[in-house]
């Protein structure tokens, strides 16, 4: 499945990704810029923070506890689409998911 990932320049890069794996993985493993993952994948540093576009946040679906604590205390801006994008797997159903990268992450 595609993932696009748009820098707040406005830069896009879609990747080719590989259902299982993270949307922070997905763009960790093709270099793109914004995506830190400090803490490499285990929801406690938000260096992976995303804004998810509206018209996927239904398929995204909801945060979870430690995720939703973790949004609300450490990112800069947040926003109906802020998702950790390590709790995102890449499922086929999600081709073509667009995500905005803040500028800033934690
Ligand atoms: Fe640390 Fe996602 S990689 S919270």
């Amino acid at each position: 499945p595609k993932v696009t990932y748009v820098a707040t320049a406005g830069d896009e890069r879609a990747v080719d990704a590989t259902a299982g794996e993270s949307v922070m993985v997905a763009a960790v493993k093709n270099g793109v810029p914004g995506i830190i993952a400090e803490c490499g994948g285990n929801a406690s540093c938000a260096t992976c923070h995303v804004w998810v576009r509206e018209e996927f946040l239904a398929l995204v679906g909801e945060p979870g506890d430690i995720e939703e604590d973790l949004l609300d205390m450490a990112v800069s801006e947040r926003r109906d689409g802020s998702r950790l994008s390590c709790q995102i797997p890449v499922t086929p159903e999600l081709d073509g998911l667009t995500v905005d990268i803040p500028p800033v992450q934690p």
